[in-house]
């Protein structure tokens, strides 16, 4: 393979899905069915997610590059942001698979994601590997519901089944409640 056939890094629109938070110098952009992992985000910076409050995401709490890091820390690419300007999150090289006991396939890099609505370019994703999920290729948590194990050790560090509820994601939200098309902030 050539260096010329590698594929293009994604565009700035290829990034901006589902609700927008604007800040000040950025703008995080949030997918719902995404998330499944209630940790990174609230941890690495409570002060901008906010499960309990409406809205969830306050961008206008912190420095754009605080922010920027802190959405860079999702697993799942349930969030991105924009700077102003139009930058986006470039692609880690080399891609990275990781995979997480008793959880999901964790990737990061330049991705073309073939999903039943047409190829997604991603830059971070979670791809189910227990085969139950509802969203594939994408894991909805439902691993951690149906206590699925992978084999091998289990590693604290990266277990996939640390949510404090099951069903439950950072924005408040339940899963149950998005089946029935409630809108969420
Ligand atoms: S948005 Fe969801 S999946 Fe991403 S870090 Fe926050 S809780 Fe985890
Ligand atoms: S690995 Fe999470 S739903 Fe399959």
């Amino acid at each position: 393979m050539t260096h010329s056939s590698l594929p293009s890094d994604p565009q700035p629109g290829d990034l901006q899905r589902g609700k927008a938070y604007p800040g000040e110098g950025v703008t995080v952009y949030y997918e719902a069915t995404r998330c499944v992992h209630v940790a990174n985000c609230v941890r690495g910076l409570p002060a901008v997610f906010r499960p309990s409050e409406r809205p969830w995401i306050q961008a206008w709490n912190a420095p754009a590059e605080q922010i920027a890091a802190a959405v860079r820390s999702c697993p799942t690419g349930a969030l991105h942001y924009a700077l102003t300007g139009g930058a986006t999150e470039a692609p880690e090289v080399p891609t990275t698979v990781t995979a997480v006991t008793d959880g999901p396939l964790l990737l990061r890099g330049n991705l073309r994601l073939q999903t039943p609505e047409g190829e997604q370019r991603e830059v971070r994703a979670a791809l189910c590997r227990c085969g139950a999920s509802t969203h594939k290729p994408f894991c909805d948590g439902t691993h951690a519901k149906i206590a699925w194990k992978s084999a091998g050790e289990a590693s604290p560090s990266v277990r996939g089944d640390d949510h404090p509820e099951a069903g439950q994601r950072a924005d408040g939200a339940r899963e149950s409640s998005e089946k029935a098309g409630e809108e969420r902030v």
